[in-house]
């Protein structure tokens, strides 16, 4: 993917597509701004070296202008962030978004509007993406999070607009996710865990390929246990996967991977935040009650296993963290993460709902790597290739 610092960047105008789709609560005000701050390394190197920086960004899933989904709210954080005042436009096209290019100075940086308020981003359709092309010299692409989609401005806009580079995010994603999954420091241990296996078959077959360790948590473990012929009570079960998952076994097997099922379970009689609780052996879940939580003796088992790794990857909670009784393994999980980090062990967490584990014990900033991307992750560890990336390994890393 090109190289951005090989860019010669002063008094170009650089398009950058981050990934600005930040959660806002009912009075708009950002409720988490990760993705705000992992946006800002690439923008500052871009401000230092005197472009003009023309930002854009979806915001959730509007179906045409709707104002509740304007990137107006990021103002201020953005230009707290980069220490200087951030100019928005209303439009992300138009007239009135080329005067305000044109008055951009060197360092400064235009907000555009929410680039899904035109059908034809999501349709990727060339007429709109040379529009945006045309605002600038440059395409940095740094939108990992959305670097799964084939949009006007993650990918067909690297059709009008070259050198098409990577942002410092993006390339730090790939580093890591493709990097050292592929090229691990070993042992190599992935955790691997959610409600379903159907969600996360292609990432257990492509990391099948690649680790030494796999502990399995959450609760597909229990559609695991039905297909050793255990009862599950009424625990979340995917019938029509139970072959899917005795393969899977089979093939960790003839591999040699250390594929480690949890041994007990915390089991409840409804799914509840205030439920009844017991810890019991996974092969003791007594009829009506279903598991929502690994064990004390699993986080042992997990733990010893993870002890002797040097590097881990974990994608998806060991249970139903949401409700705090429930909550205990992951946590689990997150807090012996972050004492191997500490440690030298590389720790990568890859999307989504462990990124909100990690955060909520509060060791997110110890590990080697957070993804921002929850698809673009789960997509990039299945091995497939992004259309975002893809269309940058086209373009000329070199510079303008
Ligand atoms: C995300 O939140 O995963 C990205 O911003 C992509 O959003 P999307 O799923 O609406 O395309």
């Amino acid at each position: 993917v090109g190289d951005l610092t090989a860019a010669d960047l002063k008094g170009k105008k650089v398009f950058v597509r981050a990934d600005l789709n930040v959660p806002l609560d009912d009075s708009q005000n950002i409720t988490d701004d990760t993705r705000i701050r992992a946006a800002i390394p690439t923008i500052k190197h871009l401000i230092q070296n005197g472009a003009k920086v023309i930002l854009s960004s979806h915001l959730g899933r509007p179906k045409g202008v709707t104002p509740k989904f304007s990137l107006a709210p990021l103002v201020p954080r953005l230009s707290e962030l980069l220490g200087i005042q951030v100019v928005k436009a209303d439009d992300c096209i138009g007239p009135e978004v080329e005067k305000l290019v044109a008055a951009l100075p060197e360092g400064g940086v235009l907000l555009l509007e929410n680039v899904r308020f035109y059908k034809e981003e999501e349709k990727n359709e060339p007429e709109f993406a040379k529009k945006l092309a045309s605002l600038a010299d440059l395409f940095v692409n740094d939108a990992f999070g959305t670097a799964h989609r084939a949009h006007a401005s993650t990918e067909g806009v690297t059709k009008f607009l070259k050198p098409s580079v990577a942002g410092f995010l993006l390339q730090k994603e790939l580093d890591y996710l493709v990097g050292a999954v592929s090229s691990p420091k070993r042992p190599f241990a992935a955790i691997v865990g959610g409600s379903k296996v159907s969600s996360k078959i292609g990432v257990i077959e492509s990391l099948l390929e690649k680790c030494d360790i796999l502990l399995l948590g959450g609760g597909m473990i229990f559609t695991f246990y039905k297909a050793q012929g255990l009862s599950v009570g009424s625990s979340l079960v995917e019938e029509d996967k139970l072959e899917l998952a005795t393969s899977l076994l089979a093939k960790a097997k003839a591999k040699g991977v250390s594929l480690l099922l949890p041994t007990d379970v915390v089991i409840a009689d409804k799914f509840a935040p205030d439920a009844n609780s017991k810890i019991v052996p996974a092969s003791a879940i007594p009829d009506g009650w279903m598991g929502l939580d690994i064990g004390p003796d699993s986080v042992k088992t997990f733990n010893e296993a993870l002890d002797t790794t040097q590097t881990i990857i974990w994608n998806g909670p060991m249970g139903v963290f949401e409700f705090e009784k429930f909550a205990v393994g992951t946590e689990a999980i997150a807090k012996k993460l972050a004492e191997l980090s500490g440690k030298g062990v590389t720790t990568i967490i890859g999307g989504g709902d462990s990124v909100a584990a990690v955060e909520k014990v509060g060791v997110a900033d110890v590990m080697s790597h957070i993804s921002t991307g929850g698809g673009a992750s789960l997509e990039l560890l299945e091995g497939k290739e992004l259309p975002g990336v893809i269309a940058l390994d086209e373009a000329v890393p070199v510079a303008v």
